[in-house]
């Protein structure tokens, strides 16, 4: 069987060459042509852990091919799956324009049955809405079917996701089309993962709904550290307690500088914006991000108490991306606390150990400094912010950047270190709802 993935970003590289590594050929189309020839020669666009070596595998193996020709791609496959950007609009809204761009070359080039498979994050609506319009502007009269087949991947664990995933969704009108679908996921299937085969409607639900529940966990926990600061409770033993009631469940109970990332904040604006054009209003959606908003300030808040006025002071940012082992700095706190420390008269100087170039780009002309490690960072600094739970920021010689720094100040918002042992080497410490 051979299958088309339409879209080589994130989604779309994962999943294609997921699928050829259960056996099948898989075309990758993308309009980018250079980005097309960089793939070609297994030259991965972003940082993946086991992405390069999955491409560059298949591809020697030739069940893995590269095209900008979508025409003759699409003619020749029976599955075609949709992994296109689904970006926020101003007013929180998906943006469906990639979609609708593929659905309307879809319905030009269709000339025999084909099963078409939307793993972009849409809207509940849109796969029916993808189905109509293909429908009305196909130039033939073959039938074609629709699936909402969601992806649940980590950056960063991508690779790993797509071999094992938790479940597997399924939605679908045709019994036909799903058991094709059910087909290329065998592998899967046989490793007893859980499939859930239902309607379109609720297949689209299930990922909104899944990832708003995280990010609900994770500014509820935010809340509740912010809390125990106050009172004098340590929030990794709450979570800890809370967690080992399985009907909490012990993860995405990390407090931390607020949710980032290409999904969650994404995801449940756009759910919110769902729910008000059904009359049918997310209350707990609006404060999960009111809360992760604030959260993201939390840091400067922190720092004032320490320093008083940060004007003029020198801070060292260590971590750039939203969470560790990815370069993607979207929606990441660092995009929040840099500017308004440089607002406040700050000088700031950042490292990342993959994710600085990304940033540039992102923030621009603002004048920040990029060092090439944690100790250029913080050499004469008046306080150091971790933001990213980088491994590297695990182990550093905190004795010896004691020396370095001016004031050894350690604002540490991932929990990365023990209070007590950092406060006896002579810091002034504070996590995140732990003194
Ligand atoms: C998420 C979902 O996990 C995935 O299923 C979906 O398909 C896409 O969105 P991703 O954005 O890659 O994946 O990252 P994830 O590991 O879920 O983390 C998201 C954000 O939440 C990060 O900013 C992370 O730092 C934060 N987080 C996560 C916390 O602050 N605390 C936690 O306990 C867990």
């Amino acid at each position: 069987m051979h299958i088309s993935v339409i879209g080589t970003g994130y989604v779309g590289l994962v999943t294609g060459a997921g699928l050829a590594d259960f056996g099948m050929k898989v075309t990758c189309v993308d309009i980018d042509e250079s980005k097309i020839k960089r793939l070609k020669k297994g030259q991965i666009p972003f940082y993946e852990p086991g992405l390069d070596d999955l491409v560059k595998k298949n591809l020697k193996a030739e069940r893995l091919f590269f095209t900008t020709d979508f025409a003759k791609t699409v003619k020749n496959s029976l599955v075609i799956f949709i992994c296109v950007g689904t970006p926020p609009l101003p007013d929180g809204s998906a943006d469906l324009s990639q979609i609708k761009d593929v659905a309307l070359r879809l319905a030009e080039v269709v000339d025999e049955y084909k099963v078409i498979v939307t793993k972009s994050t849409v809207p509940v609506g849109t796969n029916r809405w993808i189905k109509d319009l293909i429908n009305q502007h196909k130039k033939t009269d073959s039938a074609i079917d629709v699936i909402s087949n969601p992806e649940f991947l980590r950056e960063g664990n991508a690779v790993e996701d797509f071999m094992h995933p938790d479940r597997v969704i399924i939605g679908g009108e045709s019994a036909y089309a799903i058991a094709i679908i059910k087909d290329i996921y065998r592998p899967l299937y046989l490793a007893e993962t859980p499939f859930i085969i239902t309607n379109l409607e609720t297949a689209e639900l299930i990922k909104y709904a899944s990832n708003a529940f995280l990010a609900t966990k994770i500014s509820f926990i935010n809340e509740i550290a912010n809390f125990c600061e106050k009172v004098g409770a340590d929030v990794t033993v709450v979570a800890q307690g809370m967690g080992l009631d399985p009907r909490i469940g012990p993860k995405f109970l990390n407090p931390g500088p607020g949710f980032g990332g290409s999904c969650f904040p994404k995801d449940v604006k756009a759910l919110i914006h769902q729910g008000r054009l059904s009359s049918s209003p997310f209350k707990i959606l609006e404060a999960v991000l009111e809360v992760n908003e604030r959260q993201k300030r939390r840091v400067i808040e922190k720092l004032e108490s320490y320093l008083g006025e940060i004007k003029n002071k020198t801070i060292a940012i260590l971590g750039l991306s939203f969470k560790p082992n990815t370069s993607d700095v979207r929606e990441s706190p660092a995009l929040v606390v840099v500017p308004h420390l440089l607002e406040k008269g700050a000088k700031v100087r950042v490292y990342d150990p993959v994710a600085m170039e990304e940033f540039k780009k992102t923030v621009g002309t603002l004048s920040i400094d990029y060092a090439n490690s944690p100790d250029e960072a913080l050499k004469s600094a008046d306080a150091m912010v971790i933001l990213t739970e980088w491994n590297e920021f695990r182990f550093l010689d905190l004795a010896k950047i004691k020396k370095l720094m001016k004031n050894p100040v350690l604002i540490d918002m991932r929990n990365i270190y023990e209070p007590e042992t950092v406060k006896k080497l002579g810091f002034s410490y504070s996590g995140v709802g732990r003194i």
